[in-house]
């Protein structure tokens, strides 16, 4: 049993006291042999770089610099405001905390829904500045042309299909899309046009499990769900909601690791009051 243990500590490094069992940079085809051998993906968002070294020394193998940056960074009530500039800027400081994980960073809205030149301009910008590993853009069909001219162009691309928030315009709602037949067929048809293109991986947000399983079982590239159910190859979640520092989001997709809005809260609380108390600093913390 010691030697077990021994042998085993000795074949994975530990991260931050986390089990991980493959230490090297996470690549691309990586994730392709993860789900080759039945290994499961763990993904996050991360928008800077104090957070994106404890999900990278945590052992997380994705780390996506998400255009939800502006809803949770800014505040914005939807992705669209979010710029070219500022996701460079998030997707920069996020690669200063990264040592294992792959970093993908999402395209934001206007950036490669004109034409596939504009978009394989704005992807170079991105991929040059910031120095992240992949990509990734939103929708099926209406954008193939541009994902073959990115991947074209050397740079990896990762698909996002189902509730696509750049459309929620469109839609008009946050429901479960894909629900009746017809959109469910769509998506399917998308997701082996995105595959057969030369797509990395594929994220399936809110659609019905059953769905998602399908998907992940016609196609050889990971699928990552959102709100897709447990039968996909991995799992992505906005870290900041994971981790309960945000109390005004529930859906029911949404699984609590913490509740850091209340140990947040109370330690600054704490540091209000000592500061009116006259009790911070003290003479051990003053020179
Ligand atoms: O921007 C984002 O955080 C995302 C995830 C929800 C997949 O696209």
């Amino acid at each position: 049993m010691i030697n077990f243990a021994t042998d085993f500590i000795k074949k994975n490094r530990i991260m931050a006291g986390y089990l991980v069992e493959d230490t090297r940079k996470v690549t691309t085809h990586r994730l392709i042999e993860m789900k080759q051998q039945g290994k499961k993906i763990a993904m996050l968002t991360s928008y800077d770089y104090t957070m994106a070294r404890i999900v990278d020394g945590a052992g997380v193998d994705v780390i996506l610099v998400g255009d939800s940056a502006s809803n949770v960074m800014a505040g914005n009530t939807t992705t669209l405001p979010i710029t070219l500039n500022q996701m460079i800027y998030h997707a920069t400081s996020v690669m200063h905390g990264v040592e294992r994980a792959l970093v993908v960073c999402d395209m934001p809205f206007g950036s490669y829904q004109v034409n596939p030149t504009e978009g394989v301009t704005n992807a170079i910008r991105i991929m040059k500045e910031s120095g992240c590993d992949a990509l990734k853009l939103e929708g099926g069909a209406d954008i193939i042309d541009t994902v073959k001219a990115i991947l074209a162009a050397g740079i990896p691309v990762m698909g996002h299909l189902g509730l696509t928030p750049q459309s929620i315009n469109k839609f008009g709602t946050y429901a479960v899309r894909a629900k009746d037949e017809a959109e469910a067929e769509k998506l399917v048809a998308d997701a082996h046009l995105l595959e057969e293109a030369g797509c990395f991986a594929i994220v399936l947000e809110k659609i019905p499990a059953l769905l998602a399983s399908r998907v992940a079982s016609e196609l050889h590239i990971p699928i990552i769900g959102i709100g897709a159910g447990p039968q996909v190859d991995g799992q992505v979640l906005v870290v900041n909601d994971m981790l309960g520092m945000n109390k005004g989001f529930s859906p029911k997709f949404l699984r609590r690791y913490a509740d850091l809005h209340t140990v947040m809260t109370d330690a600054i609380g704490q540091y209000v009051s000592d500061v009116k108390a006259r009790t911070f600093p003290d003479e051990n913390e003053q020179y």
